[in-house]
Order: C-alpha cells, then structure tokens, then sequence
C-alpha cells in the first residue's frame, strides 16, 4: 500500500532518473512505527549528503503513523521515500524469508568489496535510492548457494552486508563495525542492540575485524530493522553452532 506525502513522482524525478533520493526501512509493530526517531536522524543525514531538501521532520513523523495506521496485519515493513519531487510511504508485510531467516539463521559468505578508502564525496553512509549494487550483491551470493554476503575491504576487515549491519560476539563482548571509521551504513537496529545489551550482562565495543578473525567468534549476525537479528550458521561453508544468544538478543530487540 501506498501512502502519499508531499509532491507528485513525475518520469522526470532525479530519484528515479539517478536513484538520487533517500529511504528509510522499519520495522511496523501494533504498537507503531519502531525506532522511528533513528531513522529520521539517518533519514535527515542521508538527505544532508545528497543536499536534499526533505519534508519536515514533523511531517515525516505525522507521514509514518498515518502508513502505520493502514497496517493491522501484525509485524510489517514501513518504508519513508523521500525524492527531490515528492515523498511517500509504502507498508507492506515482512519478506517470508526474512522472517525464515530470523528463525532458522542463515548461510553467509565474504566477497572482497574491493574498496579500501572510500573517496570524498561517497555516499555510502547515505540511504540512498542506489540499491541496485546491493541487490546485484545479493543475487550474486545466491548464485554461490548462499543466502547472503559480508562485503569486505581489499585488506580483509569486515564491512557490513548489502542490506544489514554485522554484529558478533567475542566471549562476553557484543561487536559491531564502527561506521565512522569505515563509511558504510550507521546500523539504526546494531546501534540500538548495543545500547540495550548491558541489561543481559555484556559489554560492547566498536572495531574492526578480519574475516579470518570472524570466524572464530562466538556468534555472528547480521542486523537490520525487517530481520531484527539473523545467526551466520555457516560462514564461507564452514558450519556454526546456533548461538544460545540469539532467542535472548532477539526477545531483547522485541522481534
Ligand atoms: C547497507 C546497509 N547496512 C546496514 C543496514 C542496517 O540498517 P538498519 O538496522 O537501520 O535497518 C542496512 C539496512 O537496510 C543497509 O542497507
């Protein structure tokens, strides 16, 4: 379902005729729109970077209850568009596999990103319209007989995954990849996990990580707002144990 905000999308739009526009995907609760002042913080720094001007954060916020309000099929997708022309919402249900791969995990493999420094005027810590090389990203780890893919930079640091953040789990210490110091994506769910897992009893830390290092975590997740938490439960073809970790993490994130 479609939810109109502002402006008209015309065949013209330079969000559809360069991708140059943002988006922001939550997860849709009965009890609303989650996290949505983070992802109105990240939708109005992605839009700073495209120098775009969005709606106001008021009728951003007032444009996701109204999509919220369409939505009574229990846990959804709600997503914000917001193009140089126009703004809108779409709700619509969680993706089965993404749901499947909450539940059951999923198999991961590393592909080289081939990117070491990225340059000054990348956008990958924006949101943007441009999905189309992550979506190729994850057809290609398909092809591979995998479910999804950790991109990783030319010295073998892990990234994050063409639509998620990567989270793992070194004794007692809950990890993720610091965005600032790598540009890519600021995680709103891996943000929020870590601000809430001292309640369970471990500590957090931003680093870096090599994929060879990876794989003797304790644990390994993708993050990202539709799955909650999916468990790597093989990485590069190597099979993992499930995590005890990964019921709690995920009852702890209300997913
Ligand atoms: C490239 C990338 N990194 C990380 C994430 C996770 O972000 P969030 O937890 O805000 O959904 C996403 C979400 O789609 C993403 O596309």
């Amino acid at each position: 379902m479609v939810i109109r905000g502002s402006g008209d999308l015309t065949p013209t739009d330079r969000g559809l005729l360069y991708g140059e526009g943002i988006f922001e995907t939550l997860h849709l609760r009965p009890e609303g729109p989650w996290l949505l002042d983070a992802h109105l913080d990240r939708l109005a720094a992605s839009a700073a970077l495209l120098e775009l001007t969005p709606p106001t954060r008021a009728d951003l916020a007032a444009l996701a209850m109204r999509a919220a309000d369409t939505w009574s099929a229990g846990e959804g997708a709600l997503r914000l568009i917001v193009t140089p022309d126009t703004s809108y919402a779409t709700v619509s249900a969680v993706p089965a596999a993404v749901r499947r791969e909450r539940r059951e995990g999923l198999r991961l493999i590393t592909a080289d990103l081939g990117v070491q420094h990225r340059p000054p005027w990348s956008l990958a810590t924006a949101k943007t319209l441009s999905y189309a090389e992550n979506l190729a990203a994850k057809r290609w780890a398909t092809r591979q007989g995998a479910d999804d893919l950790l991109w990783l930079a030319p010295d073998g640091s892990a990234l994050e995954a063409p639509t998620a953040s990567l989270v793992w789990l070194a004794g007692d210490t809950l990890c993720t990849v610091p965005p600032a110091e790598t540009g890519i994506l600021p995680g709103t769910t891996a943000a929020h996990l870590l601000s809430r897992v001292q309640e369970l009893g471990l500590r957090t830390e931003e680093r870096m990580i090599k994929a060879a290092d990876l794989a003797e975590a304790d644990a390994i997740w993708l993050a990202s707002s539709l799955r909650g938490l999916a468990e790597a439960r093989t990485l590069d073809g190597a099979a993992r144990a499930a995590s005890p970790w990964t019921p709690r993490l995920l009852d702890l994130l209300g997913y």
